[in-house]
């Protein structure tokens, strides 16, 4: 049925990838962290840090420590990781939504929020304690000598505490989101049933940054934007509080919790590295693992799906959210193999075009060049080599692997790749492209074959 990838999709220099991949990293650090892209992120974003964090490990084990504690340095006191921390150099029309939109110090002081830095209320996937343990592992006397674990191992519990109590939104123990830029695939098609509930900001009540540096048609439109607004500001002006059914927009994600799975079994090493009880972390793994598949396993699509709480179903569109599960551990055997068949069957194709595409090629609303509608991300392929690696499908991982090495030189390291030519679409030298494929470097280096 697939056709597998030619050389030219698959082929690369490794050390012009090298170079290129660290200079991408050091143009875009800024002293005590990293920014995803100069002109269209311009501040500290959480889960790009953690997958920079992952690939800085290879350049300066130092950087990498440095870009996790500062992101945990804005933590509020609820436990919550904001998704952006803001640079205060950064002039306010940069980016939209500003600190002053978010006011985190004053609308968010009761749910915590630090008085400085500034950062927005809500939260990206929880990459964090993967990343953290990633890190250690790539100089574990280093890490030891600084203290590191000892000192990121309370924050991270305390994110997964907020995390897993406050946003249990829906009393299944899964994290709910509640606004699309949360589980960070912002204008998924999966939230199209959802946010067509929720009444857009005016149009002339904001003005957007993004489009100065990104493609109209490479990004959400501007109706997405006005119910991002919207969402925002109604969550900004509860104080940032979380509770059930209070939140319009309400979804417990595959990939979100597939990360926190994933964390949760690297916290539990982490605890056992700093003399603590793994066992609260063992045993929540395996609590949410049980649960992801009995919320929001289908069989019939042979994936995951999003739950859209406000209605109570689940939602009948394929992301790539719903692949990335293979991350996790301890999945029954015929979830694993119905992933696998499903990453390189008819909806994904992926084995034929190399990398994974963000939304099925046969979904109503696929779009090859729109952030999150089509178009192919590196971080979800990191994933699922990740994933397919750890189910022994080592094969099937070194093709993942190649096509990844490959496509993120050819794109200039950019932000999504368009699934069918490999053509690079959103921004270049973008910070988790380089970092993620210095780690796929670095590992091939190691087992000397891949
Ligand atoms: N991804 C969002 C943006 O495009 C924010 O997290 O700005």
């Amino acid at each position: 049925m697939t056709k597998l990838l030619d050389a030219a999709r698959t082929s690369f220099d490794g050390e012009e990838l090298r170079r290129g991949a660290s200079r991408v990293l050091l143009d875009n650090w800024t002293g005590a962290s990293s920014v995803p892209s100069h002109t269209l992120y311009p501040h500290q974003w959480s889960w790009d840090s953690a997958f920079i964090a992952i690939g800085l490990r290879h350049l300066s084990v130092r950087r990498a420590q440095l870009e996790l504690e500062t992101l945990l340095g804005a933590q509020w006191a609820d436990g919550r990781i904001p998704h952006i921390v803001f640079n205060p150099a950064v002039p306010l029309g940069a980016y939209f939504p500003s600190p002053d939109f978010w006011r985190s110090s004053t609308a968010g002081a009761a749910a915590g929020a630090p008085a400085a830095p500034e950062t927005s209320g809500i939260v990206q996937p929880p990459v964090h304690a993967l990343a953290a343990w990633l890190v250690h592992e790539a100089d574990p006397q280093e890490s030891l000598r600084r203290g590191f674990l000892a000192r990121m191992y309370p924050k991270l519990a305390a994110w997964h505490r907020y995390l897993t109590a406050q946003r249990n939104l829906g009393g299944s123990g899964l994290v709910t989101t509640v606004h699309p830029w949360e589980p960070g695939m912002d204008n998924s098609p999966c939230w199209d049933g959802p946010l067509a509930r929720i009444s857009p900001a005016a149009p002339d009540t904001f003005r957007r940054a993004d489009l100065d540096h990104g493609a109209a048609a490479d990004r959400p439109t501007d109706l997405d934007y006005g119910r991002y607004v919207r969402l925002a500001a109604d969550y900004r002006d509860s104080g940032y509080a979380d509770e059930p059914g209070r939140h319009a927009f309400a979804v417990e994600d595959p990939c979100v919790n597939a990360l926190l799975i994933a964390s949760e079994h690297s916290l539990a090493r982490i605890a056992t590295a700093v003399g603590a009880d793994p066992a609260v972390h063992e045993e929540r793994a395996r609590r949410l693992t049980a649960t992801l598949v009995l919320r929001l396993w289908h069989p019939a699509y042979g994936m995951f799906l999003c739950r859209d709480l406000v209605e109570g179903d689940l939602i009948t569109e394929r992301s790539v959210s719903g692949l990335i599960p293979l991350i996790v551990p301890g999945l029954p055997d015929e979830v694993t193999s119905a992933l696998r068949t499903t990453l390189d069957g008819p909806h994904f194709r992926a084995a034929e075009t190399g990398l994974v595409a963000s939304y099925a090629f046969t979904g109503p609303s696929f779009d090859r060049t729109r952030y999150w509608r089509g178009p192919a991300w590196f971080n979800t392929a990191w994933l699922i080599e990740r994933g397919l690696r750890g189910y022994g499908a080592d094969k099937r991982a070194d093709q993942l692997h190649s096509a990844f090495l490959a496509s993120s030189g050819a794109s200039g390291f950019a932000e999504y790749v368009d699934p069918v030519t490999g053509e690079g679409h959103g921004t270049r030298d973008f910070a988790w492209t380089a970092a993620l494929a210095l780690d796929l470097l670095a590992r091939q280096t190691r087992a000397g074959s891949r």
